[in-house]
């Protein structure tokens, strides 16, 4: 599946950070790419970059828009082969600031989110044929941080679900894996950066170390590294892959 002709990908949250570099890198190969986030304007500027690329804008978290975005996108380019629910978003608080209606939000984009995208996309693929489904997790799907208990649990639970599933689908052609990575430079660093710079005083540089460094290689995961491990996924040679959490972290433990 490397060479990606023929093939359709789905890819949320591919309107910045990870998700745009998973749709060019895929569209790149020749796949067709539905790039899904609820901001038009990054999804438009991705399709005008790429013509392989299609925006339709869609809340993952509201599944008749998702549905909806999806039946056109399968009207233009065919069955999905390839599903990548990376959509997310992270706050974080202390426990006891992590108020009821922050809690079920971030498990609503982080968690409920991938379900959604996984099973709109999973029951509109050709079964029988080789297919892919990623969720882009975090380290914070196998470990935890303090001060993101709802982020950490809404990432664990997506380890679960690929687990989970890829055992049912075993039997398939469809692998189902997600893609750990640790502080990556995207957008989502950059907010996170300024929260800490915000909360605590703390000097620009200062804050960027601190989380730098918790990488043991001491820097920040690239989005491109996570786009060429969704590539690879999406290759023949990972069709035995299936269940598995791939930690992108430089050995972070
Ligand atoms: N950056 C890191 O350090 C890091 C580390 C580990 C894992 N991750 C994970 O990597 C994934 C990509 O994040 P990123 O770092 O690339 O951050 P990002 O640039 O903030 O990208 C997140 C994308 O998700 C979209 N999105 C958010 N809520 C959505 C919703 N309800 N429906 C549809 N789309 C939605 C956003 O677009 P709209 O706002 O337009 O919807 C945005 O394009 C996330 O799952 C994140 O948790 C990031």
């Amino acid at each position: 599946m490397t060479e990606m002709m023929g093939h359709h990908a789905i890819v949320t949250g591919a309107g910045s950070g990870a998700g745009e570099a998973i749709a060019l890198s895929l569209a790149a190969r020749g796949a067709r790419v539905t790039a899904i986030g609820r901001r038009a304007a990054p999804l438009e500027a991705l399709a005008e970059a790429n013509d392989r690329i299609v925006a339709m804008p869609a809340d993952v978290t509201n599944r008749e828009e998702l549905d909806a975005a999806i039946a056109r996108a399968i009207e233009r380019n065919g069955a999905p082969t390839i599903v990548v629910a990376n959509a997310g978003s992270a706050e974080s608080a202390p426990f006891l600031r992590t108020d009821v209606d922050l809690f079920r939000s971030t498990l609503d984009v982080n968690l409920t989110g991938v379900f959604n995208t996984f099973q709109a996309g999973f029951s509109k693929m050709n079964q029988t044929q080789p297919g892919r489904l990623i969720a882009i997790a975090s380290t914070a799907g196998l470990k935890g941080y303090g001060y993101v208990s709802a982020y950490c649990a809404a990432k664990h639970g997506v380890v679960g679900l690929v687990r989970s599933l890829a055992q049912e689908l075993a039997r398939t052609g469809v692998t189902v894996n997600a893609i750990c990575p640790g502080f990556t430079e995207t957008p989502m660093l950059w907010r996170s950066i300024d929260n800490i710079v915000e909360k605590t005083g703390r000097s620009r540089e200062e804050a960027e170390a601190s989380l730098r460094n918790v990488n043991p290689q001491g820097r920040f995961i690239q989005p491109d590294e996570i786009a060429e491990t969704v590539v690879w996924l999406c290759s023949d040679a990972a069709a035995s892959v299936t269940g598995q959490a791939i930690s992108l972290s430089g050995g972070e433990t």
